[in-house]
């Protein structure tokens, strides 16, 4: 579904990501996990053409990402931002209908939607009415998905959605975002921090440090076999949160 192929990122300095390669497969979810400030925003961003890689190629669906096609692949991809990104001047609705009332969606089509979306995630209607400041960090988080899949796209892109939330509502909406993605059988990729929650959402996680992907596989190959002291250690200092 993305390919990436020798994908760099530099910022004067600083590299943010080494060349790298990438394939993320249709219909799995994919976890990206590693240390602050190893990249996995900035990868995720350069996945959605929203920045644009120093060196390499990104493709979605057969086709190289370029400046004519990158608002058109960008349709098809939902994005949650890392701290919800949500505008506070705007309702909770008015933020999850945004794209779709650009696009000019007719009313009723949206009205829908918004109906399916607070089903899928058990949100509250009347509180669509309502700005961000004035719902809780889980119903935030709610309303930051329900806008990334308010166009239906085949792939979403999660940069910690779960982030900044207590553990009951974090295991909660876990619970619930799992459930969502086994139902809309989308392409995920998910960013965390959290390996248990990587394992519990992705088939493959792809851990990361300083730019560079260390290793990708699953839980049970970063656990039996890391390939490296840092993927040991990485694994280690999880291990009271994964069940092994
Ligand atoms: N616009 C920018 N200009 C300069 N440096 C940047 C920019 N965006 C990111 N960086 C740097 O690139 C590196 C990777 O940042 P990135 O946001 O991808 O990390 P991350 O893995 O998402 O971290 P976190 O877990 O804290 O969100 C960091 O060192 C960051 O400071
Ligand atoms: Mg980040």
């Amino acid at each position: 579904m993305i390919q990436l192929k020798n994908v760099s990122k530099r910022y004067g300095d600083l590299t943010a990501l080494h060349p790298l390669d990438m394939a993320i497969q249709q219909s799995r979810a994919t976890a990206l996990i590693g240390p602050s400030g190893c990249g996995k925003s900035t990868l995720l961003r350069i996945m959605l053409g929203l920045i644009t890689p120093t060196t390499g190629e990104v493709w979605f669906k057969e086709q190289r990402l370029s400046q004519e096609n990158v608002r058109t692949a960008r349709l098809a991809m939902g994005y949650v931002i890392q701290d919800g990104g949500l505008f506070p001047h705007l309702t909770a609705e008015e933020n999850v209908t945004l794209m779709a009332r650009h696009l000019k969606m007719p009313l009723e089509q949206q009205q829908t939607r918004l109906q399916e979306l607070c089903d899928l995630t058990d949100f509250p209607r009347p509180a669509l009415a309502r700005y961000p400041a004035e719902l809780s960090g889980g119903q935030r988080q709610r309303v930051g998905l329900m806008r990334a899949l308010m166009l239906d796209p085949e792939v979403l892109l999660l940069d910690e959605p779960l982030g900044a939330l207590d553990p009951m509502t974090r295991s909660q909406l876990q619970t619930d975002l799992k459930a969502i993605f086994q139902k809309l059988q989308k392409t995920v990729v998910l960013v965390t921090h959290d390996m248990a929650e990587a394992a519990y959402f992705a088939d493959t996680i792809v851990l990361m440090r300083e730019g560079i992907i260390v290793q990708q596989g699953s839980l049970e190959d970063l656990r039996d076999r890391p390939v490296d002291p840092f993927a040991r250690a990485f694994l280690m200092a999880q291990r009271r949160e994964v069940e092994f």
